[in-house]
């Protein structure tokens, strides 16, 4: 992520306490409408495929049209499924989601020290996969932009529950959550509704969706992303893409 006085793009007083409490009220489409009037088509779409992120999509192109810049982060370990996403997504909303692919000499490296599934041999190692597969990749996608839209939910994880409906990023980017108040319920009545393509994944039994090898289907009742890195404990499943520098 930029760090550096020169690559922020706003401080983070621009917005006052007063504006964040405001926005806090409004619903998904005001705060879309309010993210692209304040910082237009410089505003990112980060989409992972899964459903808040179709629903995302739709509402953004609704709002913006369909120069809306989306981008996806394909770590090279995704599922099937999620690859099949691309070319539904194109079809249905007629946007193309831009990959961002992770160093290959970084991932060279990774595998070759610590092996192709080192993640499941540690925090730290699996931390660092996520680093060179998702977090070093997301800094090139935003280099340009101000602003992002993300499918944060609040009931998603124990790590999203103070989630912001607008926030300042570590970069000093705006970072935009319209969907953090809705429900599962709420973003699949929505998907059914404007008849939006679903990640088959979902059928199968992922309510969440990652990477193939560090997701898996969870039994009914279990929690959303229990599926998601299993092995470790629920206040360490953040993979860096939001965690707060
Ligand atoms: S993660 O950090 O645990 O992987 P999660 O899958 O819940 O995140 O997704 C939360 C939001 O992060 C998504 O709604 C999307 O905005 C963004 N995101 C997650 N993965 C990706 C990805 N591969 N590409 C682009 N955006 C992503
Ligand atoms: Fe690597 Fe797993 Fe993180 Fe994907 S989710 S980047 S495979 S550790």
């Amino acid at each position: 992520m930029a760090s550096s006085a020169e690559t922020r793009f706003h401080d983070p007083a621009d917005l006052s306490p007063s504006e964040l409490a405001r926005l806090e009220d409004l619903d998904a489409p005001a705060l879309i409408d309010w993210a692209f009037s304040r910082y237009g088509l410089g505003v990112q779409v980060a989409s992972s495929l899964a459903v808040e992120d179709v629903v995302l999509m739709h509402l953004a192109v609704k709002r913006a049209g369909p120069e809306v810049r989306v981008f996806t982060l394909d770590t090279g370990r995704l599922n099937q499924e999620t690859y099949d996403m691309l070319d539904r997504v194109k079809a249905t909303l007629g946007v193309a989601p831009r990959v961002f692919f992770p160093d290959s000499q970084a991932v060279e490296r990774y595998v070759n020290d610590h092996g192709a599934n080192a993640f499941y041999d540690s925090v730290e190692l699996r931390k660092a996969c996520c680093a060179i597969r998702k977090v070093a990749p997301l800094a090139r996608a935003l280099a340009d932009a101000p602003a992002w839209l993300t499918g944060l939910r609040r009931d998603q994880s124990v790590t999203r529950a103070a989630l912001r409906k607008v926030e300042v990023d570590s970069s000093g980017r705006v970072k935009v959550a319209p969907l953090s108040d809705w429900t599962e319920e709420q973003v699949w009545a929505y998907c059914r509704e404007h008849r939006l393509p679903a990640n088959a994944l979902h059928a199968q039994g992922y309510p969440s969706i990652g990477c193939a090898p560090c997701t898996r289907a969870v039994a009914p009742g279990e929690h959303a992303r229990a599926g998601r890195w299993w092995w470790e404990d629920a206040s360490s499943k953040e993979c860096g893409l939001h965690t707060k520098g």
